[in-house]
């Protein structure tokens, strides 16, 4: 069983199909009651995609490779390296996903920077139900890519980001201390690469 409460922000994958085939970013969502709230910035394919397919999936899972490939698809070729499983018509679950909900547009409620997309759900169906002990590691690396996917966004925007680098090398510092086993070692090695080439603090064609 799945433990969802309301008001509190999650961290999640959205899924859908689209003409081009499957899609899938990570986003962050709010439930109240069986509404589901996801802000979406203006300017994305995420956004162009949820204004006109009215059915996605909700899927959760806690691999931060997963969020990794799929905030950076391009760069890591992450829509191929994950599998989809179709449930049902136009509902595309992550096949690593250990629950997911089947959500049906109701509003899409205009802001400046973003829009709110208001979903229903009926339930969350549990997958898979392994798990891994809480780390700092995973949470950080998560926290890291948040903001890696921002810096990527405004990156030519002139907005100030001097803020957000601090933040990030101070994740970056403790997850260097933190992250000690192959696979996290990877994950964190990846990270900063990203980071290294969006900041463009160095070598500005280390990846893209
Ligand atoms: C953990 C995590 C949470 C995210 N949450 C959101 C979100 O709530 N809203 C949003 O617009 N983008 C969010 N993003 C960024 C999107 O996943 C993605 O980078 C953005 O939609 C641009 O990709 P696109 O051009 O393929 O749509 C998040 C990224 C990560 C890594």
């Amino acid at each position: 069983m799945i433990i969802v409460r309301d008001n509190v922000l999650y961290e999640g994958i959205i899924s859908l199909k689209s003409e081009k085939g499957y899609y899938a970013t990570p986003i962050g969502f709010t439930i109240r009651g069986n509404n589901i709230y996801i802000k979406v910035y203006h300017g994305s394919l995420t956004h162009s995609y949820l204004s006109t397919i009215r059915k996605t999936v909700l899927n959760i899972t806690d691999n931060p490779y997963i969020y990794l490939y799929l905030a950076f698809k391009k760069e890591f070729n992450g829509l191929n390296k994950v599998s989809f499983i179709e449930v049902e018509d136009n509902a595309p679950v992550l096949e690593e996903a250990k629950a997911y909900a089947i959500l049906y547009l109701r509003d899409i409620i205009p802001c400046l920077n973003y829009d709110t997309f208001i979903y229903n759900y009926n339930t969350f169906v549990t997958r898979n139900p392994d798990i891994e002990p809480l780390s700092r590691c995973n949470w950080l690396a998560i926290e890291a890519l948040i903001y890696l996917t921002k810096l990527f966004k405004i990156r030519d925007s002139g907005v100030e980001v001097s803020n957000m680098k601090t933040y990030l090398n101070h994740v970056f510092r403790i997850m260097e201390r933190l992250c000690n086993d192959p696979y996290h070692k990877e994950l964190v090695n990846n990270l900063f690469k990203l980071y290294i080439s969006i900041s463009g603090n160095h070598n500005n064609n280390y990846l893209f």
